[in-house]
């Protein structure tokens, strides 16, 4: 059996600065919170209560510093926790900052709003937040037929959707609406995994997809996994891979979510090379250890 790593998987740039900040207040001693879990990663967020650190909701909380994570909140949010007398610190990733402003500036110059998202999704519910009463969240083809109003129109996407279902959106609001802007704000890591994982998958027969059930970005991938036509499981950890799954695969592939740490990628890793060895392998099969690396650089 072949195994082959995505080029790109594992923690993004904004993740690994929100794990930082933590870790440096951890390092300080200091009383911390995160306002909800600080990534859509199950380990992770169990790993950080050991260390003292709860996910808590704004009314909880009296004192201390708190982290507002990657996917940012609404401004009102930030006010509300700085006149409770919290220490806001704030992760927000660069890149969903942009959104905001994007966002914001579009609402401020008179424009209603098009977010193309989950409209249940922390981020989108944050980039909502930045506009005012002129906006609307567009999830998919069906909201967007759905979808009307003869407001000039600026559009901006949540961080981590996959391009196919941002051009099938577009294509339909195109025909029908006023569209002055379309910013296409998904991020530099979610372009690099989707398209890493496509050219994995379609080189393989089942593709292992490393990461929160919870985690949009990681579901995402998982979703062009599919597409791409590999036979697609998402797990969280490695004690979750079954050997019969690879039964009859020549060629496995993994990728993972952008908030799915190094330590869980190695040990699916491990757990296949494990499996890769016990198979018995049908004469003329290739059978080779990981041929990409782990690391996003
Ligand atoms: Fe930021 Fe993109 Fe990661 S928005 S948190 S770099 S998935």
């Amino acid at each position: 059996m072949q195994i082959i790593l995505a080029e790109h998987a594992g923690f993004c740039f904004g993740v690994k600065n929100a794990i930082k900040l933590l870790d440096d207040l951890i390092k300080e001693g200091e009383k911390t919170y995160t306002l909800g879990p600080i990534v859509h990663n199950r380990q992770v967020v169990e790993s950080y209560e050991k260390q003292g650190i709860k996910a808590v909701e704004l009314d909880d909380v009296k004192e201390g510093n708190l982290v507002i994570r990657t996917h940012g909140v609404p401004p009102d949010v930030i006010n509300q926790a700085r006149q409770k007398g919290l220490n806001v610190v704030d992760a927000t990733c660069p890149f969903v900052k942009r959104v905001h402003k994007l966002a914001k500036d579009l609402s401020d110059k008179g424009y209603f709003v098009v977010i193309i998202g989950d409209p249940n999704h922390p981020e989108v519910k944050g980039i909502k937040g930045w506009c005012g009463e002129d906006a609307a969240v567009i999830e998919n083809e069906e909201d967007a037929r759905k979808f009307y109003t003869d407001k000039k129109v600026g559009v901006v996407v949540q961080t981590t959707q996959t391009e196919e279902n941002v051009s099938k959106i577009m294509g339909i609001l195109k025909e029908k609406l006023d569209l002055a802007f379309f910013y296409n704000t998904r991020c530099n890591a979610t372009q690099q995994r989707q398209e890493a994982a496509k050219k994995v998958a379609e080189m393989v027969d089942v593709m292992l997809v490393v990461g929160g059930k919870n985690s949009s970005n990681t579901k995402k991938l998982a979703q062009v996994c599919k597409d791409a036509g590999a036979k697609v499981y998402h797990i969280e950890t490695a004690d979750e891979i079954k050997s019969e799954w690879f039964s009859k695969a020549e060629r496995v592939g993994i990728t993972a979510g952008a908030s799915t740490p190094d330590w869980i990628i190695k040990e699916v890793v491990a757990k296949m090379e494990q499996i890769s060895k016990k198979s018995d392998f049908a004469e003329g099969q290739i059978v080779e250890g990981v041929v990409e690396k782990v690391t996003d650089k």
